[in-house]
Protein backbone atom coordinates (compact mmCIF):
# COMPACT_ATOMS: atom_id res chain seq x y z
CA UNK A 1 0.00 0.00 0.00
CA UNK A 2 2.61 2.90 0.82
CA UNK A 3 4.48 1.69 -1.91
CA UNK A 4 1.46 2.03 -4.27
CA UNK A 5 0.90 5.64 -2.76
CA UNK A 6 4.47 6.72 -2.60
CA UNK A 7 4.65 6.11 -6.75
CA UNK A 8 1.54 8.02 -6.84
CA UNK A 9 2.18 11.27 -5.00
CA UNK A 10 5.85 11.08 -7.13
CA UNK A 11 3.52 11.50 -9.70
CA UNK A 12 0.27 13.30 -8.81
CA UNK A 13 1.66 16.40 -6.70
CA UNK A 14 3.92 18.72 -7.16
CA UNK A 15 6.06 20.01 -4.27
CA UNK A 16 4.80 17.53 -2.17
CA UNK A 17 7.08 15.10 0.02
CA UNK A 18 5.06 11.85 1.08
CA UNK A 19 6.41 10.84 4.72
CA UNK A 20 6.91 6.91 5.74
CA UNK A 21 3.54 5.80 6.87
CA UNK A 22 2.58 4.85 10.66
CA UNK A 23 1.56 1.09 10.43
CA UNK A 24 -1.64 0.53 12.58
CA UNK A 25 -2.21 -3.48 12.76
CA UNK A 26 -2.09 -5.72 9.61
CA UNK A 27 -3.83 -3.89 7.09
CA UNK A 28 -4.01 -0.23 7.82
CA UNK A 29 -1.34 2.77 7.24
CA UNK A 30 -1.66 6.38 8.42
CA UNK A 31 0.05 9.43 6.98
CA UNK A 32 -0.09 13.26 8.02
CA UNK A 33 -3.53 14.38 6.67
CA UNK A 34 -2.84 16.56 3.36
CA UNK A 35 -6.18 17.62 1.52
CA UNK A 36 -4.21 17.11 -1.60
CA UNK A 37 -2.74 13.86 -0.62
CA UNK A 38 -6.10 12.34 0.99
CA UNK A 39 -7.36 13.17 -2.78
CA UNK A 40 -5.13 11.77 -4.76
CA UNK A 41 -5.27 8.69 -2.83
CA UNK A 42 -9.26 8.35 -2.75
CA UNK A 43 -9.26 8.83 -6.44
CA UNK A 44 -6.75 6.42 -7.55
CA UNK A 45 -5.24 4.09 -4.80
CA UNK A 46 -6.07 0.79 -5.84
CA UNK A 47 -4.60 -1.86 -3.16
CA UNK A 48 -6.74 -0.16 -0.22
CA UNK A 49 -10.23 -0.64 0.68
CA UNK A 50 -10.77 2.25 2.10
CA UNK A 51 -9.27 6.30 2.74
CA UNK A 52 -9.92 7.90 5.91
CA UNK A 53 -8.87 10.91 7.48
CA UNK A 54 -8.99 10.81 11.23
CA UNK A 55 -10.30 13.69 12.77
CA UNK A 56 -10.61 13.16 16.17
CA UNK A 57 -8.79 10.66 19.12
CA UNK A 58 -9.41 9.93 22.54
CA UNK A 59 -8.72 7.78 25.10
CA UNK A 60 -11.69 7.99 27.34
CA UNK A 61 -12.62 4.74 28.83
CA UNK A 62 -15.78 5.57 29.61
CA UNK A 63 -18.77 7.09 27.35
CA UNK A 64 -18.60 10.59 29.07
CA UNK A 65 -15.76 11.33 28.78
CA UNK A 66 -15.48 10.19 25.39
CA UNK A 67 -18.28 12.79 24.74
CA UNK A 68 -16.56 15.73 26.63
CA UNK A 69 -13.28 14.23 24.54
CA UNK A 70 -15.18 15.05 21.30
CA UNK A 71 -16.72 18.00 22.22
CA UNK A 72 -14.03 19.64 23.26
CA UNK A 73 -11.92 18.21 20.36
CA UNK A 74 -14.72 19.48 17.66
CA UNK A 75 -15.45 22.91 19.77
CA UNK A 76 -11.87 23.92 18.65
CA UNK A 77 -12.26 22.22 15.52
CA UNK A 78 -11.24 24.96 12.29
CA UNK A 79 -11.13 22.26 9.51
CA UNK A 80 -14.10 22.26 6.74
CA UNK A 81 -15.07 18.61 7.13
CA UNK A 82 -18.79 19.34 7.45
CA UNK A 83 -20.98 21.77 5.95
CA UNK A 84 -24.58 23.25 7.39
CA UNK A 85 -27.24 20.62 6.43
CA UNK A 86 -24.88 17.99 6.14
CA UNK A 87 -26.26 14.12 6.77
CA UNK A 88 -23.81 11.71 8.71
CA UNK A 89 -23.83 8.31 9.77
CA UNK A 90 -21.54 7.06 11.96
CA UNK A 91 -20.29 3.05 12.24
CA UNK A 92 -18.32 1.49 14.62
CA UNK A 93 -15.81 -1.59 14.08
CA UNK A 94 -13.61 -3.48 16.52
CA UNK A 95 -15.00 -1.58 19.50
CA UNK A 96 -15.29 -4.52 21.72
CA UNK A 97 -12.77 -4.03 24.05
CA UNK A 98 -14.14 -0.60 24.76
CA UNK A 99 -16.03 -0.48 28.09
CA UNK A 100 -19.43 0.04 26.57
CA UNK A 101 -21.67 -1.58 23.59
CA UNK A 102 -20.99 -0.58 19.68
CA UNK A 103 -23.93 1.07 19.72
CA UNK A 104 -23.96 2.99 23.00
CA UNK A 105 -20.48 4.43 21.40
CA UNK A 106 -21.78 5.18 18.19
CA UNK A 107 -24.90 7.05 19.91
CA UNK A 108 -21.90 9.44 22.20
CA UNK A 109 -20.13 10.25 18.85
CA UNK A 110 -22.92 11.17 16.82
CA UNK A 111 -24.18 13.49 20.25
CA UNK A 112 -20.48 14.64 20.21
CA UNK A 113 -20.23 15.84 16.68
CA UNK A 114 -23.38 16.86 16.43
CA UNK A 115 -22.88 19.08 19.29
CA UNK A 116 -20.02 20.90 18.58
CA UNK A 117 -20.74 21.60 15.00
CA UNK A 118 -24.54 23.30 16.34
CA UNK A 119 -21.99 25.83 18.84
CA UNK A 120 -20.23 26.52 15.88
CA UNK A 121 -23.42 27.06 13.92
CA UNK A 122 -22.88 23.91 11.85
CA UNK A 123 -26.26 22.06 11.92
CA UNK A 124 -25.99 18.12 11.16
CA UNK A 125 -28.70 15.60 10.96
CA UNK A 126 -28.15 11.66 11.09
CA UNK A 127 -29.24 10.34 7.93
CA UNK A 128 -28.05 6.47 7.80
CA UNK A 129 -29.48 5.46 4.47
CA UNK A 130 -28.07 8.33 2.57
CA UNK A 131 -25.09 10.09 4.45
CA UNK A 132 -22.91 12.86 2.75
CA UNK A 133 -20.59 12.22 5.75
CA UNK A 134 -19.81 8.78 7.18
CA UNK A 135 -17.77 8.56 10.09
CA UNK A 136 -15.85 5.68 11.06
CA UNK A 137 -14.99 4.49 14.84
CA UNK A 138 -12.20 2.30 15.17
CA UNK A 139 -10.39 1.00 18.76
CA UNK A 140 -6.71 0.69 18.14
CA UNK A 141 -4.41 -0.01 21.16
CA UNK A 142 -6.65 1.76 23.53
CA UNK A 143 -7.47 4.94 21.15
CA UNK A 144 -10.91 5.46 19.90
CA UNK A 145 -10.29 6.61 16.58
CA UNK A 146 -13.10 8.97 14.97
CA UNK A 147 -12.94 9.21 11.14
CA UNK A 148 -14.43 10.77 8.09
CA UNK A 149 -14.92 7.85 4.99
CA UNK A 150 -13.33 9.71 1.98
CA UNK A 151 -14.46 6.99 0.05
CA UNK A 152 -17.58 6.08 1.69
CA UNK A 153 -18.29 3.24 -0.34
CA UNK A 154 -15.58 0.09 -0.61
CA UNK A 155 -13.11 1.20 -3.23
CA UNK A 156 -12.69 -2.20 -4.80
CA UNK A 157 -16.17 -2.39 -6.57
CA UNK A 158 -14.79 -0.43 -9.22
CA UNK A 159 -17.88 -0.67 -11.57
CA UNK A 160 -15.86 -2.61 -14.49
CA UNK A 161 -17.24 -5.98 -13.18
CA UNK A 162 -20.91 -6.46 -14.46
CA UNK A 163 -20.12 -10.15 -14.60
CA UNK A 164 -17.33 -12.54 -14.01
CA UNK A 165 -16.76 -16.46 -13.37
CA UNK A 166 -16.80 -18.52 -9.79
CA UNK A 167 -13.92 -17.41 -7.86
CA UNK A 168 -13.00 -13.96 -9.27
CA UNK A 169 -10.51 -11.94 -7.49
CA UNK A 170 -11.52 -9.60 -5.27
CA UNK A 171 -10.19 -6.03 -7.68
CA UNK A 172 -8.00 -4.75 -4.94
CA UNK A 173 -6.14 -8.50 -3.92
CA UNK A 174 -5.63 -8.49 -8.03
CA UNK A 175 -4.00 -4.87 -7.66
CA UNK A 176 -1.79 -6.27 -5.05
CA UNK A 177 -0.59 -8.93 -6.44
CA UNK A 178 0.63 -6.86 -9.82
CA UNK A 179 2.69 -4.67 -6.88
CA UNK A 180 4.08 -7.27 -5.35
CA UNK A 181 5.00 -8.92 -8.63
CA UNK A 182 6.83 -5.58 -9.00
CA UNK A 183 5.24 -5.59 -12.48
CA UNK A 184 7.20 -2.47 -14.46
CA UNK A 185 4.48 -2.39 -17.54
CA UNK A 186 7.50 0.60 -19.02
CA UNK A 187 9.92 -2.52 -19.29
CA UNK A 188 7.59 -5.85 -18.89
CA UNK A 189 5.30 -7.59 -20.51
CA UNK A 190 2.42 -9.24 -18.31
CA UNK A 191 0.07 -12.70 -18.75
CA UNK A 192 -2.17 -14.15 -17.38
CA UNK A 193 -2.74 -17.91 -18.71
CA UNK A 194 -5.96 -18.82 -16.40
CA UNK A 195 -7.78 -15.33 -16.92
CA UNK A 196 -10.70 -16.02 -15.45
CA UNK A 197 -12.87 -12.96 -16.07
CA UNK A 198 -9.48 -10.65 -16.11
CA UNK A 199 -9.00 -9.12 -13.10
CA UNK A 200 -5.49 -9.31 -12.66
CA UNK A 201 -5.13 -8.22 -16.42
CA UNK A 202 -7.48 -5.22 -15.84
CA UNK A 203 -5.86 -4.07 -12.37
CA UNK A 204 -2.30 -4.20 -14.28
CA UNK A 205 -3.39 -1.97 -17.16
CA UNK A 206 -5.11 0.43 -14.59
CA UNK A 207 -1.64 0.46 -12.30
CA UNK A 208 -0.08 0.87 -15.58
CA UNK A 209 -1.74 3.82 -16.30
CA UNK A 210 -2.61 5.34 -12.95
CA UNK A 211 -5.92 4.95 -14.19
CA UNK A 212 -8.44 6.44 -11.37
CA UNK A 213 -10.32 3.58 -9.16
CA UNK A 214 -13.68 5.18 -9.77
CA UNK A 215 -15.93 4.20 -12.96
CA UNK A 216 -19.48 3.54 -14.39
CA UNK A 217 -20.47 6.74 -12.52
CA UNK A 218 -19.48 5.51 -9.36
CA UNK A 219 -18.13 8.22 -7.38
CA UNK A 220 -15.95 8.30 -3.80
CA UNK A 221 -18.46 10.80 -0.90
CA UNK A 222 -14.97 13.01 -0.98
CA UNK A 223 -16.88 14.25 -5.28
CA UNK A 224 -19.35 15.96 -1.93
CA UNK A 225 -17.20 17.60 0.43
CA UNK A 226 -16.66 21.19 -0.12
CA UNK A 227 -13.26 21.17 0.94
CA UNK A 228 -11.96 19.17 -2.29
CA UNK A 229 -13.81 20.93 -5.02
CA UNK A 230 -10.94 23.34 -6.11
CA UNK A 231 -8.93 20.42 -6.57
CA UNK A 232 -8.03 19.07 -9.97
CA UNK A 233 -10.71 16.30 -11.11
CA UNK A 234 -8.78 12.83 -11.69
CA UNK A 235 -7.11 11.39 -14.89
CA UNK A 236 -5.00 9.08 -15.54
CA UNK A 237 -1.41 9.62 -14.00
CA UNK A 238 0.45 7.56 -16.83
CA UNK A 239 -1.73 7.96 -19.33
CA UNK A 240 0.95 7.39 -21.93
CA UNK A 241 1.57 4.30 -20.94
CA UNK A 242 0.80 1.03 -23.12
CA UNK A 243 1.27 -1.93 -21.35
CA UNK A 244 1.41 -5.33 -23.26
CA UNK A 245 -1.00 -7.50 -21.94
CA UNK A 246 -1.94 -11.17 -22.54
CA UNK A 247 -4.60 -13.72 -21.61
CA UNK A 248 -5.48 -17.31 -22.05
CA UNK A 249 -8.41 -19.07 -20.05
CA UNK A 250 -9.69 -22.19 -21.37
CA UNK A 251 -13.65 -21.50 -20.79
CA UNK A 252 -15.22 -19.81 -23.78
CA UNK A 253 -18.11 -18.19 -22.13
CA UNK A 254 -15.71 -16.97 -19.32
CA UNK A 255 -13.34 -15.95 -21.99
CA UNK A 256 -16.19 -13.94 -23.72
CA UNK A 257 -17.20 -12.49 -20.12
CA UNK A 258 -13.58 -11.31 -19.73
CA UNK A 259 -13.64 -9.70 -23.15
CA UNK A 260 -16.26 -7.92 -22.48
CA UNK A 261 -15.08 -6.36 -19.35
CA UNK A 262 -12.20 -5.53 -21.15
CA UNK A 263 -13.76 -2.95 -23.15
CA UNK A 264 -16.40 -1.80 -19.91
CA UNK A 265 -12.95 -1.47 -18.43
CA UNK A 266 -11.71 0.68 -21.10
CA UNK A 267 -8.49 -1.84 -21.57
CA UNK A 268 -9.17 -3.73 -24.95
CA UNK A 269 -6.35 -2.36 -26.91
CA UNK A 270 -3.86 -3.33 -24.40
CA UNK A 271 -4.50 -7.28 -24.24
CA UNK A 272 -3.77 -9.61 -26.62
CA UNK A 273 -6.30 -13.09 -26.04
CA UNK A 274 -4.48 -16.11 -27.03
CA UNK A 275 -6.75 -18.51 -26.59
CA UNK A 276 -8.05 -21.26 -24.68
CA UNK A 277 -5.70 -23.96 -22.79
CA UNK A 278 -2.76 -22.31 -21.43
CA UNK A 279 -0.48 -25.38 -22.47
CA UNK A 280 -1.34 -25.33 -26.79
CA UNK A 281 0.58 -21.42 -25.99
CA UNK A 282 4.05 -21.83 -27.11
CA UNK A 283 6.33 -20.01 -25.15
CA UNK A 284 8.54 -18.88 -27.49
CA UNK A 285 5.59 -17.32 -29.15
CA UNK A 286 4.60 -15.08 -26.80
CA UNK A 287 8.08 -14.55 -25.91
CA UNK A 288 8.30 -13.04 -29.25
CA UNK A 289 5.21 -11.26 -29.42
CA UNK A 290 5.87 -9.19 -26.30
CA UNK A 291 9.56 -8.75 -28.15
CA UNK A 292 7.60 -7.51 -31.17
CA UNK A 293 5.80 -4.41 -28.75
CA UNK A 294 9.05 -3.55 -27.40
CA UNK A 295 9.24 -5.81 -24.27
CA UNK A 296 12.59 -8.38 -23.48
CA UNK A 297 11.18 -9.51 -20.46
CA UNK A 298 7.87 -10.11 -18.44
CA UNK A 299 5.77 -11.52 -15.09
CA UNK A 300 3.52 -14.67 -15.62
CA UNK A 301 0.71 -13.89 -12.80
CA UNK A 302 -1.87 -15.75 -11.82
CA UNK A 303 -4.19 -17.22 -9.26
CA UNK A 304 -4.73 -21.35 -10.43
CA UNK A 305 -7.88 -23.15 -9.16
CA UNK A 306 -7.35 -24.88 -6.09
CA UNK A 307 -9.25 -27.80 -6.67
CA UNK A 308 -12.83 -27.56 -5.59
CA UNK A 309 -13.81 -27.42 -9.17
CA UNK A 310 -11.24 -29.10 -10.84
CA UNK A 311 -12.33 -32.51 -10.29
CA UNK A 312 -9.97 -35.26 -8.85
CA UNK A 313 -6.46 -33.84 -6.75
CA UNK A 314 -4.62 -35.56 -9.62
CA UNK A 315 -5.78 -33.46 -12.25
CA UNK A 316 -4.89 -29.89 -10.21
CA UNK A 317 -1.63 -31.43 -9.83
CA UNK A 318 -1.34 -32.07 -13.72
CA UNK A 319 -2.06 -28.49 -14.14
CA UNK A 320 0.46 -27.29 -11.75
CA UNK A 321 2.85 -29.53 -13.06
CA UNK A 322 1.81 -28.35 -16.71
CA UNK A 323 1.77 -24.79 -15.32
CA UNK A 324 5.46 -25.02 -14.30
CA UNK A 325 6.82 -27.03 -16.98
CA UNK A 326 5.52 -24.18 -19.23
CA UNK A 327 6.68 -21.66 -16.87
CA UNK A 328 10.24 -22.23 -16.69
CA UNK A 329 10.59 -22.17 -20.30
CA UNK A 330 10.07 -17.89 -20.16
CA UNK A 331 13.65 -17.44 -19.43
CA UNK A 332 14.58 -14.35 -17.83
CA UNK A 333 10.60 -14.01 -16.32
CA UNK A 334 9.28 -13.45 -13.31
CA UNK A 335 6.41 -15.83 -11.71
CA UNK A 336 4.04 -14.46 -9.38
CA UNK A 337 1.04 -16.94 -8.10
CA UNK A 338 -1.74 -16.83 -5.54
CA UNK A 339 -2.77 -20.41 -3.92
CA UNK A 340 -4.68 -21.16 -1.83
CA UNK A 341 -3.12 -25.23 -2.47
CA UNK A 342 -0.56 -27.02 -0.30
CA UNK A 343 0.20 -29.11 -3.48
CA UNK A 344 0.80 -26.20 -5.57
CA UNK A 345 4.53 -25.35 -4.42
CA UNK A 346 6.02 -29.24 -5.08
CA UNK A 347 4.02 -30.11 -8.51
CA UNK A 348 5.20 -26.50 -10.17
CA UNK A 349 8.78 -27.57 -9.56
CA UNK A 350 11.63 -25.08 -8.23
CA UNK A 351 11.81 -22.85 -5.09
CA UNK A 352 9.83 -19.75 -4.95
CA UNK A 353 12.22 -16.60 -3.80
CA UNK A 354 9.02 -15.30 -1.77
CA UNK A 355 6.33 -17.26 -0.22
CA UNK A 356 4.07 -14.91 1.49
CA UNK A 357 0.84 -15.93 3.92
CA UNK A 358 -1.68 -14.44 1.86
CA UNK A 359 -5.68 -14.44 2.13
CA UNK A 360 -8.09 -14.86 -0.67
CA UNK A 361 -11.49 -13.88 0.79
CA UNK A 362 -12.04 -17.33 3.55
CA UNK A 363 -9.06 -19.37 2.40
CA UNK A 364 -5.78 -19.28 3.83
CA UNK A 365 -3.17 -18.80 0.75
CA UNK A 366 0.12 -18.06 -0.08
CA UNK A 367 1.71 -15.20 -2.55
CA UNK A 368 4.66 -17.09 -4.92
CA UNK A 369 7.25 -15.24 -6.54
CA UNK A 370 9.37 -17.71 -8.90
CA UNK A 371 12.26 -16.41 -11.16
CA UNK A 372 13.55 -18.38 -14.12
C1 LIG B 1 -9.36 -19.22 -10.04
S1 LIG B 1 -9.87 -18.90 -11.70
C2 LIG B 1 -9.11 -17.35 -12.09
C3 LIG B 1 -9.98 -16.19 -11.68
C4 LIG B 1 -9.48 -14.89 -12.22
N1 LIG B 1 -8.23 -14.45 -11.58
C5 LIG B 1 -10.55 -13.79 -12.06
O1 LIG B 1 -10.34 -12.84 -11.30
O2 LIG B 1 -11.60 -13.93 -12.64
C6 LIG B 1 -8.90 -20.03 -12.62
C7 LIG B 1 -9.29 -20.08 -14.10
O3 LIG B 1 -8.41 -20.97 -14.77
C8 LIG B 1 -9.12 -21.49 -15.88
N2 LIG B 1 -8.37 -22.66 -16.40
C9 LIG B 1 -8.28 -23.90 -15.84
N3 LIG B 1 -7.46 -24.67 -16.58
C10 LIG B 1 -7.00 -23.91 -17.62
C11 LIG B 1 -6.11 -24.14 -18.70
N4 LIG B 1 -5.52 -25.33 -18.87
N5 LIG B 1 -5.87 -23.12 -19.55
C12 LIG B 1 -6.45 -21.92 -19.39
N6 LIG B 1 -7.33 -21.65 -18.39
C13 LIG B 1 -7.59 -22.63 -17.50
C14 LIG B 1 -10.48 -21.81 -15.29
O4 LIG B 1 -11.48 -21.92 -16.29
C15 LIG B 1 -10.69 -20.60 -14.37
O5 LIG B 1 -11.44 -19.60 -15.00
Amino acid sequence: MAGEASRLARRGLTDFRIVEPEKQGLGSIVYPFDVRLGWLLVQHHRTCARVLWDLYESRAARLEPLYDDLLGAGLEDTRAWCWDGAKLSVEAFGVNDFAAGERQIVGTVKNALIAAAAQRHVRLEVDAEKPDLRIQVRLYEGALVVSLDLSGRAMHMRGYRMEAGDAPLREDLAALLVMLARHDARTEALCDPLAGSGTLLIEAACLAKGRPVWMSGRKPDAERHPMFAELPRPKALFGDTAPVLFASEIDPSLRATMERTFVTAGIERDVTILGGDFRDIAPKVLMEQARERGVERGVIITNPPYGERMGSPESVRALYRDLGEWCWQFKGWRHAFLVANPEFQEAFGGRPRIAKPLRNGPLRGYFYLYES
